[in-house]
């Protein structure tokens, strides 16, 4: 399977996020990345349903909602309901990881989990069958245009030895401080989905830092 890309709308104009969707819209973009932080399980507020709804109003792409909130399954109607299309939770903010997942697939979502940078792969050694997709991050969560952490490559290599033989189809999906420089390196080790807001949105021209990233390989 080619590499998905999915620009996270983080780092984009909020005061004139029409321009941007639409720019996704006529890019390589594959879906749209959104940042849902509730102040709580992460030192940030982004936005909640009442943004997203006008986004999915507009986007041609489905949208790739990130939670990084506190006991998200209180939530999972209204962001199926707002417009996602691939739900993915903390692992680190889920009790009942197995019941969330099930009710994210019941909502008709692809389902994800995110693990922080300290969080083991290991962990999801008895769900890793019954995801969609992984979320690894790659910066601590909270914020755009962080610090690429390198364990990362080492993280994905743990995934792939887990998914090869429990879950071939599985999305490996790497998300904070994705760039032109180390986006060869992560999809050789494994990843198939790229998350970036900084290397996209500040780019001079960001609709050609999607297709470069998408044209790797
Ligand atoms: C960080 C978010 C990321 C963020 C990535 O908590 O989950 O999706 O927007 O931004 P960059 O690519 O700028 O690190
Ligand atoms: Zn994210």
């Amino acid at each position: 399977m080619k590499h998905l890309v999915s620009p996270s709308i983080l780092t984009a104009n909020f005061a004139n996020l029409q321009k941007d969707i639409e720019m996704l819209n006529q890019s390589d973009a594959d879906w749209i990345h959104v940042d849902v932080m509730d102040g709580v399980f992460v030192p940030n507020i982004s936005f909640g349903f009442a943004i997203i709804k006008q986004i999915k109003a507009i986007a041609k792409k489905p949208l790739d909602v990130h939670l990084m909130i506190v006991d998200p399954d209180r939530y999972l109607q209204e962001f199926k309901d707002a417009g996602a299309d691939v739900i993915t939770v903390h692992y680190e903010a889920c009790t009942h990881l197995n019941r969330t997942i099930n009710k994210i697939k019941e909502l008709g979502c692809k389902a994800g989990v995110a693990l922080n940078p300290h969080t083991p792969v290991a962990v999801l050694d008895d769900i890793v069958d019954e995801l969609d997709m992984v979320l690894i991050m790659s910066v601590n969560p909270g914020f755009g245009a962080q610090k690429f952490i390198a364990n990362t490559y080492k993280k994905i290599n743990d995934l792939v030895i887990i998914s090869t033989i429990r879950n071939p189809s599985l999305h490996i999906e790497i998300d904070g401080g994705v760039d032109s420089n180390n986006a060869a390196k992560l999809l050789e080790a494994g990843a198939n989905v790229l998350v970036a807001g900084n290397a996209v949105f500040s780019a001079t021209d960001p609709n050609a830092a999607i297709s470069h990233l998408k044209n790797i390989n």
